[in-house]
């Protein structure tokens, strides 16, 4: 007869492919909808086995009545926030999502120590002690604690920066490297004396060590880097996450905990790359990033240009490209932006998308705008795809795109984004900016752009502005 174990084991065997396809899935926009089928299936049959297993443990009722009562209030709050949340504030949905992750290993961690270090003449101890790994236990503990504290913190201050409540200028701190260096040799040696001695004292001590760490470490970082940051804590909450899987002797919460924390840093990676980061410094809460200048910098006048001005300008254009950002998503201007597209289209003027790896605030965010509003595929093009063609461009239009445009990331060492790379839209004859003031974009950096001899600004809402045109063509 094969027993309940066998079964779960199976089951959580089949998750963790299931995962694994998920991943796969969600790598191209194709398959993206059967990825996240798969990881919904994936997560149906984890949690079935969990709680089948849990019963066939002789769980107490209280116990049943609490797991099945949180999974199924985790299930309607999960569903309401992911249905209402505008796609604009996915990323600071997903890091509060993280936050959870960090707290549940910290208590999980927690429970760990009450249960075993807490009763050393309990049968578990006693099972633990017979077999020399009592010290193995309690590093799980200390560590699982401190990951999923400092993804805990960090993932909040993320969530605030992120909606706005929190600055988003990096926080310097006099000494902020030593700080972090020191904290990390402080959790070292206790560590150490927590395996020597398990004491509570000490897993307060590294409780707090990493609330506070968390904070600094996201606190430290600007704005600019903020799309790093969620993806770093991606992979930070799989590792608190896998840290619990061994905790709790659960290999599906090691496979699947492995396999977030392995992808989110492999993504952080290629974001640095795509922004010169250095994957390093930004992990180390802006290692070696100092404050920029207070950016008072007089640029002088900036020209402005009416509806009927730009599409005067389009008339006469032969090749044209739009370069989106967050603007453009707020105002929903896709879809005119799209009917412009075709008009001009149909005129045979050569109109193509430039998209930035960041623009907007999300990975993908201003392809899945596009792609609604049905613009071709084909003219969207990649940062790199499109930079080499400003030069030949007789009309740049930057609808609600700020910090992707700025050129004083290429020009400015001192900038707090020197070095990212961007659309070099400042080479084409004319440059038309769609904002609704002169206020800086995310990273909270003035942009030269809209002072420059060739650009001109028109001022509203992207997707009024966009309509005026229309109807001015
Ligand atoms: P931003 O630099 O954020 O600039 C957006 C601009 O849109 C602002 O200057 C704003 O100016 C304008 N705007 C806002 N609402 C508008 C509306 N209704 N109509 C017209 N204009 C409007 O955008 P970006 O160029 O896309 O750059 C993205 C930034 O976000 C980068 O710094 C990036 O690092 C960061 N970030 C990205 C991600 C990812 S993964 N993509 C995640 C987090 C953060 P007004 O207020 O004057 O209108």
């Amino acid at each position: 007869m094969i027993s309940v174990e066998t079964v779960a084991t199976s089951a959580y065997i089949v998750a963790a492919l299931l995962f694994i396809l998920a991943l796969a899935g969600l790598a191209k926009h194709e398959t993206a909808k059967a990825g996240n089928t798969f990881g919904i299936v994936g997560m149906a049959v984890a949690l079935t086995a969990t709680v089948v297993l849990a019963i066939s443990r002789d769980i107490e009722p209280v116990g049943l009545v609490l797991l099945v009562g949180a999974t199924a209030l985790g299930a309607v709050i999960g569903l309401w926030r992911a249905r209402i949340v505008e796609m604009t504030g996915m990323p600071e949905l997903i890091a509060l999502l993280h936050s959870f992750v960090g707290l549940a290993a910290v208590l999980v961690g927690w429970n760990g120590y009450l249960h075993i270090e807490r009763h050393p003449q309990g049968a578990d101890a006693d099972l633990l002690r017979v077999d020399g790994l009592l010290g193995i236990h309690s590093a799980e503990v200390a560590i699982g604690v401190f990951i999923g504290a400092v993804t805990f913190t960090g993932s909040i201050v993320a969530n605030l920066k992120l909606s706005a409540r929190m600055k988003s200028n990096p926080m310097m701190l006099p000494g902020k490297n030593i700080l972090n260096v020191g904290a990390l040799v402080l959790f070292a040696a206790l560590v150490v004396w927590f395996v020597i001695e398990p004491q509570l004292w000490t897993l307060v001590a590294i409780t707090v060590l990493a609330l506070l760490l968390g904070w600094h470490l996201v606190a430290s970082i600007g704005g600019g880097d903020m799309p790093v940051v969620v993806s770093m804590l991606n992979s930070y909450s799989g590792w608190a996450a896998a840290a619990s899987g061994f905790l709790l002797g659960n290999d599906l919460l090691i496979i699947t905990g492995a396999l977030v924390g392995s992808s989110g840093a492999y993504l952080s990676y290629i974001m640095c790359k795509a922004m010169n980061r250095s994957f390093l410094s930004v992990i180390a809460g802006g290692f070696g990033i100092a404050a920029g200048p207070a950016g008072d910098t007089d640029y002088g006048e900036h020209r402005e240009i009416t509806a009927g001005g730009v599409a005067k300008l389009l008339a006469e254009a032969g090749s044209v490209v739009i370069t989106p950002g967050y603007g453009m998503a707020v105002a929903q201007a896709q879809y005119g932006v799209a009917e412009l597209t075709r008009k001009l289209r149909e005129r045979d003027v050569n109109v193509r998308f430039g998209v930035h790896p960041v623009a907007g605030r999300l990975p993908g965010h201003m392809n899945v705008l596009l792609a609604e509003a049905k613009v071709p595929y084909e003219i969207v093009l990649e940062m790199d795809e499109i930079n080499d063609d400003f030069d030949e461009t007789d009309v740049v239009l930057v609808i609600g795109a700020n910090d992707t445009v700025n050129p004083a990331a290429s020009e400015d060492p001192q900038s707090p984004i020197a070095g990212m790379p961007v659309l070099t839209v400042w080479k084409a004859d004319n440059v038309v900016v769609f904002k609704r003031s002169m206020a800086a974009g995310y990273a909270g950096v003035q942009n030269p752009l809209f002072f420059r001899e060739n650009s001109a600004m028109i001022f509203g809402d992207a997707k009024d502005r966009v309509e005026d045109i229309l109807k001015a063509l």
